[in-house]
């Protein structure tokens, strides 16, 4: 089977083709989205390090000089949100938006929510309970850190269920090629989300509360574009991947019930779990950076203005990192998986990620000794974010 991101086949499968590629071709052209993939650990690693890449080019060069297209007009309003993200500029600009936030997120900023994150993760799996079971994923998955990041940027209880549809819609823009459709979707959901939050923060203005949307109008340097947009990224980076992560990772400890059954015998185990899980079926499968000056990688020259897809999911399977890639292992010590990133745009909601699923992981398992699958799952169509249509258990005994 040959990469390809359209393939349901693929999608569900991905990690053989990885394997190949990492052999015979680590790094390879692929024509029908014009990128250069790079399979192997080492490369991925190396090249999100490399300040040569960038995750955009407009600070450097026009669309014309990297001959590219000019953007349509209707997208205006997904980019403007987009590009006032730190995600998505580069130095001296990120380091300024990152420093404005990364004080929220340091690890002892939110190792002080895990409390309220219990809480909450309590509260809902019991509910769950309550129902005998369900879809695990809207009963429990998307509904943890939704609330956990609206609460912390203060987007009031009311509003919450607008959240989960607009970052999906905005989402779409992420997947390979994205057709007219998803486009035009993307571009809505931003504008809605946009306008929601301008307001939202100018009722903040006015009679500021405990929360970072009434902390971020407090600061005077900050453009409402930029306050828009870094609003958008952490609620939407703030739960997409999370929500994928307990889906896939519950779906994982099916797929290997002695591991579930070790992790149920010793819950000392979940710190490492997690992180495995995360290894094992990659939330994020892909990531990609713009070439700012030629590179070479293997041999391969990657001249400026080429773009490079980054297969995380390949990475985290590569045998020269990983003792027994494939094998899913809850006690894995020795895991410097490539989920979160690195370099400059290294998750900034790493702490506040683990803490969301040791919590939920913890909660189910000591709620539901006996969590059943009622059917198999099937994956969502887009490949780049990897996710579950819905889980479907029981609560057996
Ligand atoms: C398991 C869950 C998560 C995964 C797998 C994940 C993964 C990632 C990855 C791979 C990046 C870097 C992208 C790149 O280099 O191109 C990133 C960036 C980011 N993530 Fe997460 N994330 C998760 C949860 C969260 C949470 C809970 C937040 C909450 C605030 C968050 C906020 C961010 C932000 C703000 C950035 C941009 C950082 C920058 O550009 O400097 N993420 N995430």
């Amino acid at each position: 089977m040959p990469f390809d991101p359209w393939d349901p086949d693929f999608v569900a499968h991905p990690y053989r083709v990885y394997d190949e590629l990492r052999r015979q071709a680590p790094v390879s052209y692929f024509e029908p989205t014009g990128q250069w993939l790079v399979s192997r650990h080492a490369d991925v690693n190396a090249l999100l390090r490399d300040r040569r890449l960038g995750r955009s080019y407009l600070h450097v060069a026009t669309h014309e000089e990297f001959g590219r297209p000019q953007e349509p007009d209707f997208q205006e309003p997904f980019w403007r949100v987009i590009r006032a993200g730190m995600l998505d500029v580069e130095p001296p600009v990120h380091t300024r938006l990152r420093r404005l936030v990364s004080r929220a997120f340091t690890p002892r900023m939110v190792e002080s929510l895990r409390p309220r994150v219990r809480a909450i993760a309590e509260r809902l799996v019991a509910a769950y309970a309550d129902k005998g079971g369900g879809d695990l994923i809207a009963e429990v998955a998307e509904p943890l850190p939704v609330t956990v990041i609206a609460e912390m940027l203060g987007v009031p209880d009311q509003d919450r269920h607008l959240l989960r549809p607009w970052s999906a819609d905005i989402c779409l823009m992420y997947e390979l090629n994205p057709g007219s459709q998803a486009q035009h979707t993307a571009a809505r959901a931003a504008e809605e989300f946009a306008g929601y939050l301008k307001s939202l923060a100018a009722r903040r203005r006015r009679a500021p509360g405990d929360d970072l949307i009434s902390a971020l109008t407090q600061i005077p340097e900050l453009t409402e574009d930029e306050l828009v947009g870094t609003c958008v990224l952490l609620l939407n980076a703030g739960h997409e991947a999370t929500v994928n992560v307990t889906g896939n990772g519950w779906w994982a400890l099916f797929r290997n019930p002695g591991e579930l059954q070790r992790l149920r015998e010793d819950r000392s185990l979940l710190p490492t779990a997690v992180e495995e899980l995360m290894r094992w079926d990659t939330p994020l499968q892909m990531f990609e950076r713009w070439v700012l000056e030629d590179i070479e990688v293997h041999g391969v020259r990657i001249p400026r203005g080429s773009e490079v897809a980054l297969l995380f999911g390949s990475a985290n399977r590569d045998p020269a990192v990983f003792d027994d890639p494939d094998r899913l292992d809850v006690g894995r010590a020795d895991n410097p998986h490539i989920s979160f990133g690195a370099g400059i745009h290294f998750c900034l909601g790493a702490p506040l990620a683990r803490i969301e699923l040791i919590e939920s992981f913890g909660a189910l398992l000591d709620r539901a000794p006996k969590l059943e699958l009622r059917q198999e799952p099937t994956w969502k169509p887009g490949y780049v974010i990897r996710g579950l249509r819905s889980l479907e258990l029981t609560f057996a005994g």
